[in-house]
């Protein structure tokens, strides 16, 4: 290859490398910086992916090149391994010349969703601070969109991201049609003779990352070190006349895991046995082999090992994502390892810019796994070693959380509906996730970890000292399981009314729905209770299959419009939790509709007493789809 031109750019502090640094919650961020790495490398930048986490930002003055791929995630909040850096980037003690001498080239590609409110907030932060500080914006913002485009959004900017920065850095751009895969790792078969069983590593993974500790000295779990928790409870929540499954599971924390009522829980699931086997099958590998990942450029020790020790199939029931239907990048890749010209020419038009409708036809609106693309396609044969290092690694789900660990202390709670569905290719497709915890039994160990939220009860009902002033009102919006923090809230409240932590003096109104009053009504018993100890004031649900025309939440909300404009305008909270995509807009609208009339507000603004709400924290979501 023709040796690079001499950059253009000059830092004597550091080394001339480019630092891809990535803020991701579900590993898609990090899994996009190796594209970056892997391309870098091949056009011959020196590069280096970095973890937010792990990276000091006073370094960041004296970097060469820093290119950050950052996630919003919930409200458009940071990751939680770009919390720290977020904070440092965005206090107001930063001198604004801090990136400037010399200005600090940088660029931003933001991975997002459009059904949050909060469109890549974080990736717009970042770019905007970056600037602020004096860094040099050599290419624009990037941003993807997860609920549809994200893999595209992020081809199309990677593209055109690297004319300009090799412009820039005085490299040769190179199109490349070879595509091999580079591992990274090499994969290491525990046999007897290797397998020292006067170590214990085998069963136990290698301490990779050095737990965080709390001024006491006790483990701080996280998503990169969660807490494996133990299951006391797991009850059906539905009636036999329901055609679909949710559970409540009580897990067992002890003083492990804390947590306030909305926040989140964060579990790793098990993939389904019985695609594991399929797969272990068509790979032709023996699931028991025992093995460890270990770096390429290091002599590598099993104790120092990546992945691992672990067995394969182990690798693929806990590590692999092997459900969510495969990324281009992945097609590309799988199209090195078939000698069939047709299957190889095919998933190479698959992964191109081009063929995005054939891409979202066959593959996203297929909902094809891995396993079912690799019978479509008998002809790949990748290596298990490369197989388990370029396969996307398995990302937590998150569940809001539906219990008070003031009222329930050592115990954390979840309420999950059973997600399946048959996909268009006649598969019958269980979520990974509400499947594996549907099955738990008492006693089974689950590794979790526990997400802040910003879906808070008003200040008033959780601070320390007892106020003689009546609590702000509280409209609760929770249809199905978007009851579940509600649940939490309930239990708080009620848990300070009987321990005279705070007055009866509020009011509050939960809006639930389900499909019929013996079906699927969630907690029916408890929230007669709730009502009795005066910790919920009104209670009213929509049964949306008990009438002719289907009743929603939102439809109750409009017949109570009073109510609700008087509890809003005397400084009334305003909570919804559920679906995003239909439920939270359809509530969103009807809120306004009642601000419009009652309020005597046009349409701008209505919207602008909301965004007031928002900003002040009296109209909260916890919206998923
Ligand atoms: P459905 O299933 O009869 O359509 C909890 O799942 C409840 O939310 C059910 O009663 C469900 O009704 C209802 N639901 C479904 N779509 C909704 C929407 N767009 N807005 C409000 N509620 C909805």
């Amino acid at each position: 290859p023709a040796a690079p031109k001499p950059p253009k750019v000059q830092k004597s502090s550091s080394e001339k490398v480019l630092k891809i640094f990535f803020g991701t919650q579900t590993r898609t961020a990090e899994d996009f910086s190796r594209v970056i790495e892997k391309e870098a490398k091949k056009i011959g930048i020196p590069c280096e992916v970095v973890d937010l986490e792990t990276y000091d930002p006073n370094d960041l003055s004296s970097e060469y090149f820093a290119m950050f791929l950052v996630a919003t995630h919930g409200e458009g909040d940071p990751t939680d391994n770009a919390k720290e850096f977020y904070l440092w980037l965005t206090s107001e003690d930063r001198p604004s010349t801090l990136l400037a001498n010399p200005a600090v080239p940088f660029t931003v590609f933001g991975l997002g969703n459009k059904t949050y409110e909060h469109y890549n907030a974080v990736a717009r932060v970042f770019d905007r601070r970056l600037e602020e500080l004096g860094g040099k914006r050599v290419f624009e913002r990037g941003e993807g969109d997860d609920d549809a485009t994200l893999e595209e959004d992020f081809l199309h900017w990677k593209k055109n991201m690297w004319v300009t920065v090799c412009e820039y850095l005085g490299y040769e751009l190179k199109s490349s049609e070879d595509d091999k895969f580079t591992p990274r790792f090499r994969m290491i078969t525990l046999t007897e003779e290797n397998y020292d069983v006067n170590n214990s590593y085998i069963r136990v993974n290698p301490p990779k990352i050095k737990p965080k500790l709390s001024n006491n000295g006790s483990v701080i779990y996280d998503i990169k070190n969660p807490y494996l928790a133990t299951v006391v409870e797991n009850k059906e929540l539905h009636s036999s006349e329901s055609d679909r499954s949710c559970k409540h599971i009580e897990f067992d924390i002890g003083e492990n895991l804390s947590y306030l009522v909305g926040d989140h829980l964060g579990i790793y699931p098990v993939n389904e046995s019985a695609l594991v086997e399929q797969l272990l099958l068509r790979l032709g590998v023996d699931g028991d082999t025992k093995f460890a990942m270990v770096p390429h450029d290091k002599a590598g020790s099993v104790i120092e090992a990546s992945v691992g020790p672990m067995t394969v199939r182990k690798a693929l029931s806990e590590v692999l994502d092997i459900t969510n239907p495969p990324r281009k990048s992945i097609l590309r890749t799988l199209a090195e390892y078939t000698q069939v010209e047709e299957e190889k020419k095919r998933l190479i038009r698959l992964a191109s810019e081009e063929a995005a409708d054939e891409y979202n036809e066959f593959i996203k609106h297929d909902f094809r796994t891995i396993g079912e693309l690799l019978q479509n396609f008998p002809g790949i044969n990748p290596p298990i070693s490369h197989f388990l290092e370029f396969m996307p690694r398995l990302p937590a789900r998150y569940y809001s959380i539906s219990s008070s660990l003031n009222a329930t202390p050592g115990r954390v709670t979840i309420t999950s509906v059973v997600v399946n569905f048959n996909t268009p290719t006649g598969r019958f497709h269980n979520g990974v996730c509400s499947t594996w915890l549907a099955n738990l039994k008492v006693g089974d160990k689950v590794p979790m970890f526990v997400r802040e939220s910003h879906f808070r009860l008003p200040s008033h009902y959780t601070s320390a000292v007892a106020s003689d002033k009546p609590a702000p009102p509280m409209i609760m919006v929770g249809p199905g399981t978007g009851f579940a923090p509600f649940r939490g809230f309930l239990q708080e409240i009620q848990h300070r009314l009987s321990t005279k932590q705070i007055s009866e003096q509020f009011d509050n109104i939960l809006y639930f729905g389900c499909r019929g009053s013996n079906i699927d009504y969630l907690y029916k018993e408890e929230m007669v209770v709730y009502q009795q100890s005066s910790s919920l004031k009104t209670l009213t649900v929509a049964f949306s299959r008990e009438t002719a025309e289907k009743t929603y939440v939102q439809h109750k909300m409009a017949s109570d419009k009073e109510k609700i404009w008087s509890l809003i305008s005397n400084g009334g909270y305003f909570y919804v939790c559920g679906d995003a995509r239909s439920m939270a807009k359809s509530v969103n609208q009807t809120l306004i509709q009642i601000i419009k009339e009652y309020g005597s507000k046009d349409d701008n603004a209505a919207q602008q007493l909301i965004e007031d709400m928002q900003k002040s924290g009296r109209y909260l979501q916890d919206v998923w789809f």
